[in-house]
């Protein structure tokens, strides 16, 4: 079956192509393919939810034509109900909202199921696990910000990537956990240690002028 989320159990080093150059994505996204991810990450932002406006639904739609990576959307907008549907359409495979802006986390995950998406929940870096604990066990993944969301290249927050212990606890081996928001090489043992499986990073892949081994720099790391 294509376009299957990998099961829990591996490390994912997941590409953000928020830090790519816009004008040349299907370049881009080929180079991180050659280096053998599964899955490439898309900030999706609507200039309410944060202060930034970047990838609609044309564009994945575009992408999709292109690659054969796994489409994992990061919809950091106010109204995840309203546009999954069309991000799904356009050929996301998953999505992931915000905690903080749905009053029945449950009812869509159920939605994002039914439309053939498995369904991230995320966590702001101010936001306590507690807010997930009820919906974790319905979610194929959570994500843990480490960076307040709306840019790329911002500074990791120790603190709030120690929440990814509590989410490992609380939702057992078969959940992904996803830590995204200043990732490196560096960080990565202290995050992969904490519980994350599935590892954002922007900038520190896009930054260099050979990706691949980027790449391979935070897959060694996690080691
Ligand atoms: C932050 C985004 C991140 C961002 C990560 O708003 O959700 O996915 O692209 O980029 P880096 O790794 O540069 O922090
Ligand atoms: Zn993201």
């Amino acid at each position: 079956m294509p376009y299957q989320l990998p099961k829990a159990g591996t490390i994912e080093v997941v590409p953000s192509i928020l830090s790519s150059d816009f004008a040349r994505l299907a370049d881009e996204i080929a180079e991180i393919e050659s280096a053998g991810v599964n899955m490439v990450h898309l900030d999706v932002m609507d200039g309410h939810f944060v202060p930034n406006i970047t990838i609609g639904p044309p564009v994945v739609e575009k992408l999709r034509k292109h690659s054969k990576l796994f489409f994992d959307c990061h919809l950091m907008i106010t109204d995840p109900r309203k546009y999954a549907p069309i991000f799904i359409k356009a050929g996301a495979n998953n999505l992931t909202f915000h905690v903080e802006v749905e009053k029945n986390p449950a009812e869509l995950i159920k939605m994002l199921h039914d439309m053939g998406a498995t369904a991230g929940v995320c966590l702001n870096p101010e936001t306590p696990v507690k807010a997930i604990e009820k919906v974790a066990p319905f979610a194929d993944m959570i994500l843990v910000l480490t960076v307040h969301p709306g840019f790329g290249a911002q500074q990791f927050m120790p603190e709030a990537a120690k929440k990814i212990v509590q989410v490992r606890k609380l939702v057992g081996p078969e959940i992904r956990v996803e830590v995204d928001g200043g990732i490196n090489p560096q960080n990565t043992p202290i995050v992969v240690s904490y519980g994350a499986d599935t590892l954002v990073a922007g900038n520190a892949i896009f930054s260099k002028p050979d990706r691949v081994a980027a790449i391979e720099a935070i897959r060694a790391a996690a080691k």
